[in-house]
């Protein structure tokens, strides 16, 4: 059997796809429409695997997807395909609904008729995961209890809110076809390939070419940091025994602000790579203005997926902070791949 990725070829995606083929042996299909933020170089290292099959396509284009599903016989999906920066959904809502909603409705309408068809025991087993945000639930104050699988959904973006509306699709679609769907919301993921319109590898890019580093407000939102490798792990345990109809949140158990997050990623390229001028790169901070309904806190208790799976986030803070660094300053020639066109653009527009 095989299974079906969707945006592999983006951040998390990618993570996934990697640690899954060296996990085990089952094929992967990776199907990814490589928009600005996808990049076949994150899977380079699967050339000539016979695990691995690519597809140029869009979640919303049903009959690319129905070809996939009918021709490797999937057995499963899993849903990294979305628009996900929230300052471009500041800029471009509609965009984020064209993706996140509609190409998500299109996907499961793609899935649901294959599943249709199958065999009642491959039925039983199949499996729609959808992977969404704890940014569906809104924010935290200091002293609100972390999010959990209760938490009424209160998005805030017009990102946070094209990711709760095709949670709602697919729980629809579990809830009326009897789609065996699972819904995962987690925290924010850092690691390697992650594109750097992001906080962390933005900030260590820019660090290194002598710019600004820019801290929206006072710096002092909270981000609970969950590192990519303990997210893909976290999503085979879910594939594997997850219970259909399901959500669960996903978090490092790692809370920290903005401002800590950056100092200590100074900290880091202080030691590894201190600046000419033996300055701290802390020199290059800048407080800038804030984020348009910029959400204060998120904190997750993945509690269910403790007590069911026995999960537990593996990587601290502080030391998978150091080795993703360590990863973006060895991956010279990635970054600067990915830092053409588009990335450009952005960077011109969104800060002086
Ligand atoms: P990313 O932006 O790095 O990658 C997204 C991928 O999706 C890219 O490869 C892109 O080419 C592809 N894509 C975009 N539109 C597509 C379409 N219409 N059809 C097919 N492919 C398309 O994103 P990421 O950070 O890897 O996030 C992956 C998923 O995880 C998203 O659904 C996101 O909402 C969710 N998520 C991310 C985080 C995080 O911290 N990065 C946290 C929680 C949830
Ligand atoms: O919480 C999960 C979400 O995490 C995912 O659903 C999103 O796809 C992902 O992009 C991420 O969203 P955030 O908005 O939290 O991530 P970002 O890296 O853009 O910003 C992290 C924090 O840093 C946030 O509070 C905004 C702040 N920030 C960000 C940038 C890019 C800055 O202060 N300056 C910046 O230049």
């Amino acid at each position: 059997m095989t299974i079906l990725v969707t945006g592999g070829a983006g951040f998390i995606g990618s993570n996934f796809v990697l640690d899954w083929l060296a996990d085990g042996d089952e094929p992967v299909v990776t199907v990814d429409k490589l928009t600005y933020a996808g990049n076949l170089r994150n899977l380079t290292s699967l050339d000539g695997d016979s695990r691995h099959h690519f597809i140029k396509a869009g979640i919303e284009d049903k009959a690319a997807i129905a070809a996939a599903l009918d021709r490797y016989r999937i057995r499963a999906v899993v849903n990294f395909a979305a628009e996900t920066h929230v300052d471009r959904s500041i800029d471009n809502p509609r965009a984020f609904v064209e993706t996140n909603v509609v190409g998500t409705v299109a996907l499961l309408e793609a899935v649901t008729a294959h599943w249709r068809h199958l065999l009642p025991a491959e039925r039983e087993t199949f499996r729609f995961l959808h992977i969404s945000t704890d940014e569906v639930f809104g924010a935290l104050g200091p002293g609100d209890p972390p999010f959990s699988e209760t938490t009424p959904y209160r998005p805030n973006s017009p990102y946070a809110a094209s990711k709760a509306a095709a949670d709602h699709l697919v729980r629809a679609f579990g809830a009326t076809y009897r789609l065996p769907v699972l819904i995962s919301n987690c925290s924010n993921n850092f690691g390697p390939y992650q594109f750097p319109e992001k906080l962390i590898p933005l900030v260590v890019s820019r660090a290194l070419a002598g710019e600004t580093l820019p801290i929206y407000g006072d710096g002092r939102q909270v981000r609970d940091w969950l590192y990519v490798g303990d997210h893909c792990r976290a999503l085979r345990l879910l594939l594997a025994q997850g219970r259909p109809g399901e959500h669960y949140v996903i978090g490092g158990d790692s809370e920290r602000a903005n401002i800590e997050v950056v100092r200590e990623i100074c900290a880091i390229l202080d030691r590894l790579c201190p600046r000419a001028d033996h300055r701290s790169y802390a020199a290059q901070i800048a407080f800038v203005t804030d984020r348009p309904g910029h959400d204060r806190r998120y904190a997750i208790d993945a509690g269910k997926l403790k007590a069911e799976f026995g999960w537990r986030p593996q990587e601290g803070f502080a030391a998978a902070l150091e080795k993703t660094v360590r990863w973006n300053l060895d991956h010279a020639d990635w970054l600067a791949a990915v830092q053409s066109g588009d990335y450009r653009r952005w960077i011109a527009a969104h800060y002086v």
